[in-house]
């Protein structure tokens, strides 16, 4: 019996059990906002990892979503507004999630001896996305602030100036393990969940289903390694240190920026003397 029921005993009145869709409301609200923030990662990890392409290539990328290629200038506050979106459902999405963390320590307890004994593997699952979710709140809520407030600050020199000199490279690692876990676990109880890819035989579904989420959590994760190496890499160099905007190739002067040293002047030969035989 619940609260409200109890109180209405106590009062001497029936209890009147209420339906709510609410419940209902805020599960499907919770899929859709994590839905979209596991598709968008797997637009960003692509972007990002354009560097492992070239330097301009992820120029490129910064450069159109600041409008560049539109305006003929670049319109960082653009990024601002994609992050301000993608800001506002990650905080809508991990709201939702919290109803379903244990409250206090006993229910952590309960939840944990229970995956204990029953070993089954989704239940497991889902602990380490509450995990990987609770360390979220915090590293991914870093990152974003400062997405928004230095949008322009993004680019194959200053990002690998960011990622290498400007330290974030240790939080970008721990970050990218725990996306990249908690997006496939997450995409893959969704398709569990509402029966997407459902074949004749739901336990061979399921199996496919989590060798796929297995596939592309290594997938991203080695793809997100090799990309933090290469900032890393171009971050130790002097290039990205310097703190100079990057300039694409095709933009680079072909005008030397010095003038070319001074051709030798080579004094005639002093005729050969006795001596230097
Ligand atoms: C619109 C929002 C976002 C933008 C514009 C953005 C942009 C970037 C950029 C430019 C980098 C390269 C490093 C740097 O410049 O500091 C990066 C790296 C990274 N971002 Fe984001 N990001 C966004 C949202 C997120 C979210 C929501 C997460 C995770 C929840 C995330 C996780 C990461 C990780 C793990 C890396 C390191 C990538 C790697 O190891 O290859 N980002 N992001």
């Amino acid at each position: 019996m619940n609260a409200q029921a109890n109180l209405a005993v106590a009062m001497g009145g029936a209890a009147r059990p209420r339906k709510s869709r609410w419940p209902a409301r805020l599960d499907f609200a919770q899929s859709a906002t994590g839905l979209f923030l596991g598709l968008f990662m797997w637009g960003h990890m692509f972007f990002v990892s354009t560097i492992l392409i070239s330097q301009d290539a992820m120029w490129t990328i910064t450069k159109f979503f600041e409008g560049y290629f539109v305006f003929g200038r670049s319109f960082p506050i653009l990024v601002s507004f994609v992050v301000a979106t993608v800001f506002a459902i990650f905080i809508a999405h991990a709201g939702l999630a919290l109803r379903k963390f244990p409250i206090n320590y006993r229910q952590y307890r309960e939840y944990r001896d229970h995956m204990g004994m029953m070993r089954h593997e989704d239940t497991t699952l889902w602990y380490w996305q509450v995990v990987t979710g609770f360390a979220m709140f915090f590293l991914a809520s870093v990152h974003l602030y400062q997405m928004l407030m230095h949008p322009g600050a993004i680019g194959p020199w200053e990002s690998a100036d960011r990622v290498w000199s400007g330290l974030w490279w240790p939080l970008y690692l721990i970050l990218l393990f725990a996306v990249e876990l908690h997006g496939g676990i997450g995409l893959y109880r969704l398709a569990v969940k509402w029966g997407w890819f459902e074949g004749k035989d739901p336990a061979a579904t399921r199996k496919n289903l989590k060798r796929l989420k297995w596939a592309l959590s290594v997938f991203f994760i080695v793809l997100g390694l090799a990309t933090l190496a290469a900032y890393i890499k171009i971050g130790m160099g002097r290039d990205a240190r310097a703190g100079q905007e990057f300039v694409p190739s095709w933009q680079r002067s072909t005008v030397p920026a010095r003038p070319a040293a001074t051709p030798a002047i080579t004094p005639p030969s002093a005729p050969a003397t006795e001596g230097s035989k």
